[in-house]
Parts: C-alpha cells; structure tokens; sequence
C-alpha cells in the first residue's frame, strides 16, 4: 500500500484532467458520501466542499458538452453552464461555454426557465421518437433537439451524433439513473469520484441507479488527490 497516488505534492488541474487528444471520451464526475450515498436531502450539492466545487466547474469548462439526466435538472433546478473562474486558455478555438444535452424521454421539462432562455449556447434536448409530439414542438422551439432511440434513449446513437457535432469530450454529470445506462452500453471511459467524508444511511441511491451492468468496465486509477477530508479519484477504462 501506498499514501496517494501517484505521489503527494501540489498539482495542476488542467493538466491532471486534460481529455485524452483526437478521440470521442466520455467522462462522468460524481460524488459519494462514506457509506455510498449518491444524494444528501435528494441532491447532490450537499456532498461536497469547495475544492469538489471548483473541480465540478473546471470539468465542465474542459468539456464540450454537458449530458445531464432530466431527473437531475428538475431537482436541482440545473441553470445553463456560465463561465467561471479557472477556465483562462481552456475554451480556446471554442465556444464559451459547453452545452447541456438533457436526456428525457417525457420532456416534462420548464422550457420558459432559464436552462432553455439563459444559455450561452443552445441547450441540447436529448429526446425519443415516440416523445409527444406537442412537447416535441416545445422542445424544438426552445432547444436543440436530439432524437436517438424509439421509446429509450439509444445513449450509442445519442453521443455518436454529439461526437458528428463536434462534442467528443463529453461529461455527464449523472445522475444516477443516467449515468447506470452511459455504464451498461460501455460508453463510460471514465469516472471522476468526489469521495466526501459523510456517513448518511437512509436510502438515497448510489452513484449507478439501474439493473446489474452486464459487463463491468475494467476501470484503473489514474490518480487520487486530496483536499482536506475529501479524496478526488479519476478512474479510467481499460479497453
Ligand atoms: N452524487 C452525484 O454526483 C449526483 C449527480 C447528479 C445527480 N445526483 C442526484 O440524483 C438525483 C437525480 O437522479 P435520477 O437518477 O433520479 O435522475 P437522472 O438520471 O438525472 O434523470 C433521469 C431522467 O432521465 C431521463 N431518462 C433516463 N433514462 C432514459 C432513457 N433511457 N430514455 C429517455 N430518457 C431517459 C428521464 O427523464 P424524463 O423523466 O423527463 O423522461 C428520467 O426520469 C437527484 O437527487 C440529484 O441530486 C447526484
């Protein structure tokens, strides 16, 4: 055993979480209480500190989208990405501020608020052909509009056409019902895990939330830091 790996010592943020060049990666960033709570008083923003704060906002500014489950949006009432400090030199040659691509298959989604109204970049809505059509309409009129899958999202299709867009260095957020499906259809290639210095009990959900994966991604540790009582894991896939 060993203390931290790789080894202690102060480290650049940019550089330890830069996506790997000229390929599509999906990265997810989630934080888990002790005893594996994904959720403290049904959200996530409970769990973590500031560090864990200013890494959620670094991760978004060095993606190119943001995909976000619909049940997240609503809970924690999701407002569009904004630019934040930290982000000096990592949007160049892009636009300011990555894309959300909200993931709902009823588009029950308030497309007067500001996640639609206030985005610097259009919202993306990643949606189902069977949606209905009148909230379809809505959806086209506030967003931008992926359709990938008949009654479920075909999360494959859904990020191959992000990628045709330009969006290869994807980051879910989860939550975890979403991010059970990115991990089933082996599209995860990493996990960023925010492991926070709580013990909650109760019955909140873990950081996956669906039926067992059939195959496991073989994940490897890239890195752990740590600020305070908080340990910042990056976990990667072998392929
Ligand atoms: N610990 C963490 O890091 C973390 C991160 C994020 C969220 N959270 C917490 O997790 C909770 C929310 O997570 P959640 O699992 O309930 O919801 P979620 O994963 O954010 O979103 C679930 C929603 O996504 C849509 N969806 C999921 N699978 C789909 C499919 N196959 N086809 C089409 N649409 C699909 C559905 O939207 P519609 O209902 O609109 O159809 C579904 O209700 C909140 O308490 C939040 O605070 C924790």
């Amino acid at each position: 055993m060993r203390t931290l790996s790789p080894e202690p010592g102060e480290v650049d943020l940019v550089e330890r979480y830069a996506y790997p060049p000229g390929v599509t990666w999906m990265r997810a960033n989630m934080v888990a209480s002790l005893d594996g709570a994904a959720q403290r008083d049904e959200r996530s923003g409970g769990l973590g500190n500031a560090a864990d704060r200013h890494l959620f906002l670094l991760l978004r500014g060095l993606a190119d989208v943001v995909v976000i489950g619909a049940g997240t949006v609503r809970a924690e009432g999701y407002g569009p990405v904004r630019p934040s400090e930290g982000w000096d030199g990592v949007r160049e040659g892009r636009p300011p501020v990555p894309p959300l691509a909200i993931v709902s298959r009823s588009l029950d989604l308030d497309f007067d608020a500001p996640v639609f109204t206030e985005a610097q970049v259009p919202t993306i809505v990643l949606a189902t052909a069977t949606a209905d059509p009148v909230r379809l309409k809505a959806a086209r009129e506030h967003a931008d509009v992926i359709i990938a899958g008949r009654d479920s999202l075909d999360f494959p299709a859904a990020v191959r056409e992000l990628a045709t867009r330009g969006h290869r260095r994807l980051l879910c957020e989860g939550g975890p019902t979403v991010l059970g499906q990115v991990v089933a259809a082996g599209l995860l290639d990493e996990l960023c895990l925010t492991l926070s210095p709580m013990m909650l009990g109760g019955n909140p959900t873990r950081i996956l939330n669906g039926p067992p994966v059939d195959v496991p991604p073989d994940m490897a540790l890239a890195h752990a830091l740590q600020d305070k009582e908080f340990l910042f894991l990056r976990y990667t896939r072998n392929r």
